[in-house]
């Protein structure tokens, strides 16, 4: 485990027992304030009414803090945008790079989005291998979570969204790196790119959020846009698996369906990603189960 895993575990596990039990820092810090009246009205020894003093403000400050961390984010309403208007859906939704960050990544802290990426990142190790030669694309990038990982391995690494606001947190997060390009979408497709530009092509995190026919549409655009024996890496929420299902059924109840949010996911089956490669023309199509996950990959 590295040093940067290890303090962003550390930190989720402070804040998960800290969440438990809410009322831990504001007793102590009413002790604090209680100890410093005290040792003001006895009086007590300068010492120790300057450590209550300390104690009183370093706890008060705390308070502060954690009742801001703790903060449920706020989603502005899209629910007066129909699902397929995806770029005012998530333009929305993405209002901050703070808020964007989450959406992405359910993470609010740097670390922490980019702890998350390791994954996706075994992933597609696992599945596709991607290496030095590789000129890589991810369709629905979002802040670059991965991208900001993936770019030090590969020759070339292009995020692209439909999002506007998601690239321009992802051009702030990927400053630093000098083989990247991100691209917003506009059309349903990858019309921005190219015929046979790329070796990889990726989706992760995504497709669930798309209706039946656009992920159809960008499965076609990448065999487009993808090289002679280029792959391709789907991942999409898998029906079937237990994680899934459990989705499935916990979700809005059919007759509330006028307040199902736009971006809610919708899960896949193997069967379903299995035949947009199919039809799309790719070979050596295979499919991986990893809970909640389905990963289908490809070749040209
Ligand atoms: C949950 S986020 C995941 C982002 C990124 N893949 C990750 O895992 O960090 C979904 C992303 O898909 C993008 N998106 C939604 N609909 C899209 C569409 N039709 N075409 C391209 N990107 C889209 C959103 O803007 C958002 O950035």
């Amino acid at each position: 485990m590295t040093f940067r895993q290890a303090k962003s575990r550390l930190r989720t596990l402070v804040a998960m027992q800290l969440k438990k039990r809410r009322w831990l820092i504001p007793a102590v810090a009413i002790l604090g304030f209680a100890a410093t009246s005290v040792a003001v009205l006895i009086p007590a020894e300068k010492g120790l009414t300057l450590l209550a003093a300390i104690w009183l403000f370093a706890t008060a400050y705390l308070w502060g803090f954690s009742a801001h961390a703790f903060r449920s984010p706020r989603w502005p309403p899209t629910g007066h945008f129909h699902r397929r208007e995806y770029a005012a859906v998530w333009d929305t939704l993405a209002n901050s790079a703070e808020t964007g960050a989450v959406v992405a990544s359910g993470k609010q802290y740097e670390e922490d989005v980019r702890e998350s990426a390791a994954p996706t990142i075994r992933n597609l190790d696992e599945f596709v291998g991607v290496g030095a030669q590789d000129d890589v694309l991810e369709i629905g990038c979002g802040v670059g979570r991965i991208g900001r990982e993936l770019a030090p391995h590969c020759r070339f690494w292009t995020g692209s969204d439909i999002s506007k606001n998601m690239l321009t947190y992802a051009t702030e997060r990927l400053a630093h790196l000098n083989n990247v390009r991100l691209q917003q979408l506009h059309g349903g497709g990858l019309g921005e790119f190219t015929d046979g530009s790329f070796d990889v092509v990726y989706c992760t995190n995504m497709l669930a959020h798309l209706d039946e026919i656009d992920r159809w549409r960008y499965v076609q655009e990448a065999f487009r846009v993808l090289r002679s024996e280029g792959r391709l890496f789907l991942d999409s929420i898998d029906i079937e698996s237990d994680e899934g299902w459990a989705a499935f059924v916990g979700g809005p109840s059919p007759d509330l369906e006028s307040e199902r949010p736009p971006f809610m996911p919708r899960a896949s089956t193997v069967a379903e990603l299995e035949n947009y490669a199919k039809r799309a023309g790719f070979g050596q199509i295979q499919s991986h189960r990893r809970p909640p996950l389905v990963i289908m990959t490809a070749r040209k």
